[in-house]
């Protein structure tokens, strides 16, 4: 095991906005974790400092003994870290493989796709997710399901240890979320972290053993998912918004 992840006290600010309020936590290799929290709770802002994407104000995050914080995001995807986005993002005009091959040109992409070349390794992926049959077309004609599944191909072209997966299974029906659920726990067992965010925990509940949760930037608590689920702080975030865990 040991740590690949550490985030230390870890603060992002917008004007007067604080979005993500002194956070601690730590990741270790092969987990598999849920990050959870209301709307507006600061999960995405968590993804895009650990990704690059936003630069911390203050703390620091490690990542495999490295300090990673406020790197470029290309720098932190060579490193091992891929994410995906909340709202699903493409090139609209190109193949889905040629998709999946643009994260395969990355440092790690490359080393792992050295001995069968791109193409192949591309198609490996696209295999693995299901969308092989899809391979030629562009992903503007793709379903919902199968646009976060591409999302997810694209993550893993670069060959991730961590991959942090933001709400993989929003506008998703519950037979596509079936699909997404398999293809996370099967990059799981292959040896892939897993850091992935959701605001409902019934979503989360069967399937990480870990579960994260915050609220208004603030951690508030860190555990299996049934004590999260019932801790008071926890009950008090959601329900005082109106939302509830069933
Ligand atoms: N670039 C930005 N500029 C200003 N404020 C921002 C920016 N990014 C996020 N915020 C604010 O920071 C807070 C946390 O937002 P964030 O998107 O991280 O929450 P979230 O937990 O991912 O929410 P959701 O469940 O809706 O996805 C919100 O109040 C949001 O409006
Ligand atoms: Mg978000």
């Amino acid at each position: 095991m040991g740590v690949l992840l550490e985030v230390k006290n870890l603060t992002k600010k917008f004007g007067g906005l604080t979005a993500v309020n002194d956070f601690s936590f730590e990741i270790n290799r092969g987990e598999f974790i849920g990050l959870i929290g209301p709307n507006g709770a600061g999960k995405t802002t968590i993804f895009n400092l650990i990704s690059g994407m936003e630069k911390p104000t203050s703390g620091s995050i490690h990542f495999d003994g490295i300090d990673i914080s406020g790197k470029l995001p290309f720098r932190i995807v060579n490193l091992g870290i891929a994410r995906t986005f909340q709202l699903v993002r493409s090139f609209k005009f190109l193949s889905l493989l040629d998709n999946v091959q643009v994260s395969c040109l990355s440092k790690r992409g490359k080393a792992a796709s050295k001995t069968i070349g791109t193409e192949a390794y591309a198609s490996s992926i696209l295999r693995s997710v299901g969308l092989i049959d899809k391979a030629s077309v562009p992903p503007i004609v793709l379903p919902h399901g199968d646009l976060r599944k591409l999302q997810i191909a694209k993550a893993i072209g670069s060959n991730p240890e961590l991959l942090l997966l933001d709400e993989p299974f929003s506008g998703l029906s519950y037979e596509e979320q079936v699909g997404i659920t398999d293809l996370i726990k099967k990059l799981h067992s292959e040896g892939v972290t897993i850091f992935m965010t959701g605001h409902v925990l019934r979503e989360l509940m069967a399937l990480v053993p870990r579960v994260i949760a915050m609220h208004q930037g603030k951690f508030i608590a860190d555990g299996p998912p049934s004590e999260v689920a019932n801790n008071k702080i926890v009950l008090e975030a959601y329900l005082g918004k109106g939302e509830g865990f069933a």
